[in-house]
């Protein structure tokens, strides 16, 4: 995130304009309840809705997070393959190497060819923030797809539902 913010000054604002200035967050894992202030003070600073923020912080930071774990990703997959195996072979190995990090368990089925249904549940409820990181996924990947939310933790449903097509 705070390469997101691309600068130094912007960052400091962020995390000053959050209450979060004196907080650690170099070495502590922040709570939900600081991530959650940090990213709705982010977005009003940067004059964006919360889902809008999420959605572009996702795009930003997909091409890097496939770069770090590129030793998880499969040379053969496309990009339905990699949401398939982000689960098993890339947020397992994120819990397991990153100390504190608690990337949400994602279920995930390959409903055909051409559609997989990512489940998700988290108290963050950053399912825009999983819409950026497919749809930037997918041009990581030269390809198209369609994302949509048959069901939304943001309705009131107990899950997000990410239905994502090949089109
Ligand atoms: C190379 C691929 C990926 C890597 C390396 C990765 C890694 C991570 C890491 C490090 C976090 C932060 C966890 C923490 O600090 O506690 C995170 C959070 C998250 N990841 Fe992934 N991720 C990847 C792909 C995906 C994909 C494809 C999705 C869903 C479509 C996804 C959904 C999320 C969401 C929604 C969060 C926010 C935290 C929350 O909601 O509780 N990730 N991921």
């Amino acid at each position: 995130m705070q390469q997101f913010a691309g600068s130094e000054e912007k960052w400091q604002e962020w995390l000053s304009k959050a209450n979060l200035s004196d907080v650690s967050v170099y070495v502590d894992t922040p709570t939900d309840l600081q991530a959650k202030q940090l990213l709705l003070t982010a977005a009003k600073l940067s004059h964006l809705s919360l889902n809008q923020f999420l959605r572009n912080f996702g795009m930003f930071v997909a091409p890097r997070l496939i770069s770090q774990f590129s030793h998880y990703i499969d040379k053969t997959w496309d990009v339905l393959d990699f949401l398939e195996h982000t689960e098993e072979y890339i947020h397992k190995e994120v819990r397991n190497q990153i100390r504190g990090a608690n990337p949400p368990t994602l279920r995930v089925s390959r409903l055909d060819k051409d559609n997989v249904m990512i489940r998700y549940s988290s108290s963050l409820k950053m399912c825009h923030f999983a819409e950026g990181l497919v749809e930037s996924a997918a041009t990581f990947y030269k390809q198209k797809v369609l994302i949509t939310q048959p069901k939304c933790m943001l309705n009131g449903n107990a899950e997000c539902e990410i239905l994502v097509t090949r089109v």
